[in-house]
């Protein structure tokens, strides 16, 4: 049995999925022609409180798009150190908006308003860049998808309209986040500028992610998008999936959970485990007494593929292709080692 906990972005469209994609009603994106992207966009943008959406090929294209959106060239965004968009987006933070980072060091992936506040640069004074944009990921990743609550939220909003800062949200297991913490989608729209949706990730759809924000700013994101040349035309096909995703797979995710907690606890229970980090969502970070590469070779001899973070650090990411059967596969292997 293969068990495949790479990543979340390894699942394949199911047939119901498939079906959607097939009978998509499909015209050219680019002229606004496409109805089941126009209902996707629409879709999203209500379920999160938000004026309008555009559909792109990747999260890393709605977080590139949004920090455009809301910098000028010269300008600073504060994100955590761990944050996707200054990690694992190529540099395109400063290549596509010439934009600074400030990082701060947040605890797994999660920053503050008191944190924040003393790293908003001074805007009289021109030795500094012009403190803009304040970016969170919620899930984050590098975290262990670790989770914000909107009462977290709540106050670095407040201290963003205050210093005229924009608030972008990283939503790629938004929907992890939400299933995890109780909190509503439609709340989100209040207090963020733009937010990012990734589809093919815990939700299952083979492409795409939708950046939501006002109309205003999404017609500006659709010059950006053309540009960074992700206009696409009948795109309604790949928009159908996401649409399945957002009706099929969101309450689903708190399997794929429940399924993460079943392996975290076994972890713990592990000799060859030295730590395992706190587990909330659907993505598992533990540390190994052996180099992390020895283990992994370990797991693959029984089908079970993950990867590394750090020498002695793997990762497992539960997700729509993990079935129960498989899970108490993995916890056999585990207690095996
Ligand atoms: C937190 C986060 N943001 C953004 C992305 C980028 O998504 P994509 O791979 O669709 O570009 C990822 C991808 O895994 C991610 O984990």
């Amino acid at each position: 049995m293969i068990v495949d906990l790479r990543s979340d972005t390894v699942t394949k469209p199911t047939p119901g999925m498939l079906e959607a994609m097939f009978n998509a009603k499909v015209g050219d994106d680019v002229f606004g022609e496409d109805e089941t992207v126009n209902a996707l966009e629409a879709k999203t943008a209500e379920m999160f409180g938000m004026e309008a959406g555009i559909f792109c090929p990747s999260g890393t294209m709605t977080n590139q798009i949004a920090i455009k959106c809301f910098t000028q060239p010269l300008d600073e965004l504060i994100a955590d150190q761990t944050a996707h968009v200054y990690r694992y987006e190529g540099g395109g933070i400063a290549f596509n908006s010439a934009v600074s980072t400030r990082l701060l060091n947040g605890y797994r992936g999660i920053i503050t308003a008191e944190m924040i506040e003393p790293e908003i640069n001074d805007e009289n004074n021109v030795h500094y860049p012009h403190t803009s944009l304040v970016v969170l990921e919620n899930t984050v990743n590098k975290g262990g998808g670790s989770c914000y609550t909107l009462e977290q939220i709540k106050p670095i909003a407040v201290l963003c309209q205050n210093k005229g800062l924009k608030l972008h949200l990283d939503g790629a297991r938004i929907f992890n986040a939400l299933a995890h913490t109780g909190d509503s989608a439609a709340d989100y729209g209040k207090y963020f500028d733009g937010i990012s949706v990734c589809l093919s990730k815990g939700l299952g759809a083979p492409v795409g992610s939708v950046f939501l924000a006002d109309k205003q700013t999404i017609k500006y994101a659709r010059r950006i998008r053309k540009v960074l040349g992700g206009g696409m035309r009948q795109a309604g096909f790949l928009a159908a999936a996401g649409v399945y995703a957002l009706d099929h797979h969101v309450e689903r995710l708190k399997v794929d959970h429940a399924h993460a907690r079943i392996l975290a606890t076994e972890l713990s229970h592990c000799g060859w485990v030295a730590n395992v980090l706190p587990q909330e969502t659907n993505i598992i970070l533990f540390d190994t007494v052996e180099p992390a590469a020895v283990v992994l070779e370990k797991l693959a001899e029984h089908g079970v593929k993950a990867n590394s973070t750090d020498k002695h650090r793997i990762r497992f990411v539960l997700h729509l292709d993990v079935h129960a059967e498989q899970v108490e596969h993995v916890v056999g292997v585990l207690k095996g080692i």
